[in-house]
């Protein structure tokens, strides 16, 4: 599939860093339900150049919805792919400083959030963690390169982040498609606390 990017967006000249293309076909099929919505918040970890950036403010994120792209670092492509969109925010820091940020209220406010920055598998989890809290019941949670990284010890890679993660929350979710990405959709819960633990009662 040939995607036809918005006539202004530049990418760099090596084609495997446009990292977005190849997903493009599994993003259409499954974020189908939210491109139907106004209003979408999303949060993505790890913008780069914009890829993911753009072709949700194209496809998922409405001029009435939000998106906030953090990154450690601010590519002059970015901000050039980024410019023409007003609901967009761009966070430069280390995400795990960031997110705890937008956590503000304690609310979790967001539709889709895009799990693509460090791939250490220390920083994945507490990506996961973190942006969990953010994401709305019957939001979708992506992660990137579940398979990455087979020449590295495992540490460094998102696997062992992602493989315990959906070991303990495995009630909490439901996986709408696993491969080289994962989609997590976030059920809906009824939450009870006593002193020992936080309940969550499942619905969907
Ligand atoms: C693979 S690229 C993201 C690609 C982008 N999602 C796309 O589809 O075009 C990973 C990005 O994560 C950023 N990054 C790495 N570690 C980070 C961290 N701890 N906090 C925030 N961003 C980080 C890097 O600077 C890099 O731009």
């Amino acid at each position: 599939m040939n995607y036809k990017w918005p006539d202004h967006v530049k990418f760099p000249e090596d084609a495997w860093l446009n990292f977005h293309e190849n997903h493009i076909p599994v993003w259409d099929t499954i974020l189908h339900t939210l491109k139907n919505k106004d209003s979408n918040i999303g949060i993505e970890v790890g913008s780069f150049c914009g890829g993911s950036a753009v072709w949700l403010l194209e496809n998922v994120i409405k001029p009435s919805g939000h998106l906030y792209c953090i990154d450690i670092e601010e590519h002059e492509l970015l901000k050039h792919n980024l410019s023409v969109y007003k609901n967009v925010t761009f966070k430069k820091g280390n995400s795990f400083d960031v997110m705890r940020s937008l956590n503000n209220n304690n609310t979790e406010f967001a539709d889709v959030i895009y799990i693509d920055g460090s791939h250490h598998a220390k920083n994945v989890l507490e990506d996961m963690v973190i942006s969990w809290n953010l994401l709305k019941q019957d939001g979708i949670m992506i992660l990137d390169d579940y398979g990455w990284g087979s020449d590295r010890v495992d540490y460094e890679t998102p696997k062992p982040a992602i493989d315990v993660f959906m070991y303990i929350y495995r009630d909490l979710y439901e996986v709408l498609q696993f491969g080289w990405q994962v989609f997590l959709k976030k059920k809906k819960y009824k939450l009870t606390e006593d002193f020992l633990e936080r309940k969550y009662e499942t619905y969907n």
